[in-house]
């Protein structure tokens, strides 16, 4: 059974379909990959499944329960944690306040959690500095390392790998490979199509709030509708 399953996720805004239709799932220790071009929907998936936006249709469950009324708060709780695709950081906090605060909030011995969370995104280095200060890779792993403080189950990563140079999405990639070993499910929107080709074992296409296709790397590269709509474009433009 996948750990995070959409089933049919509808969202209208006025009488624009904003996604329409959208079933996915993320397996247990499985980074899925979500892609498609500006606007067609992927931040609003992300929405939906963490409760920040109810959907018109459909339903959205983990490990199987059908948690599509359950509170954002409550999910939360239950093993679903983000990041937003704009930076959302205390920049007058230091790095591990950043982290510890996020800790807290989930519990037992924030300290040792917290310590032991900037070692495994490697940022125990910088722990002391201001958030504010760091480069925009650093700033991505304070990030990370807050969501991953709620001792998430599946984690739902918006443009990650945004603002990084070569260097820091390669360290950012094995992180994440890292996170997986412990049975860490991840929902990856990217607009770095190589990260994510590298990254996934299934990916979903989005396109105009449709699923335009799902299927393995190598599938999504050899398809003519995903290049004509988003890999001939230019996907390296910033979202
Ligand atoms: N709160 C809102 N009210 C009305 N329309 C919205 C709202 N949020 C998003 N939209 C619209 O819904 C569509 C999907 O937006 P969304 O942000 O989910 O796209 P996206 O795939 O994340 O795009 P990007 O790659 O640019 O981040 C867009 O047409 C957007 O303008
Ligand atoms: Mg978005």
């Amino acid at each position: 059974m996948p750990i995070l399953e959409t089933h049919e996720i509808s969202v209208r805004f006025g009488g624009h379909m904003a996604v329409n239709g959208v079933s996915l799932t993320v397996g247990e220790g499985e980074i899925a990959g979500l892609i498609g071009p500006n606007g067609a929907g992927k931040t609003t998936t992300f929405n939906v499944i963490t409760g920040l936006q109810a959907p018109t249709r459909g339903t959205v469950r983990l490990d199987g329960d059908d948690i599509t009324k359950v509170s954002a708060h409550q999910r939360a709780r239950g093993g679903i944690a983000r990041t937003f695709q704009r930076l959302e950081l205390f920049g007058s906090l230091t790095v591990r306040d950043n982290v510890r605060t996020a800790a807290e909030l989930r519990g037992s011995d924030p300290e040792r959690v917290t310590d032991e969370l900037l070692e495994r995104v490697g940022l125990t280095a910088v722990a002391h500095q201001r958030a504010d200060s760091l480069s925009t890779g650093s700033a991505r792993l304070v990030e990370l390392a807050r969501a991953l403080a709620c001792r998430p189950r599946v984690l739902l990563l918006d443009e990650p790998a945004s603002g990084l140079d070569d260097g820091e999405t390669d360290r950012f990639a094995e992180i994440l490979l890292d996170l997986t070993t412990d049975g860490l499910g991840i929902l990856l929107v990217e607009h770095d199509v190589p990260l994510v080709m590298r990254l996934c074992a299934q990916i979903t296409v989005l396109n105009f709030g449709e699923v335009l296709a799902t299927g393995t790397p190598i599938e999504i590269q050899k398809n003519p509708e995903v290049v004509d709509a988003y890999l001939g474009q230019d996907p390296g433009a910033p979202g």
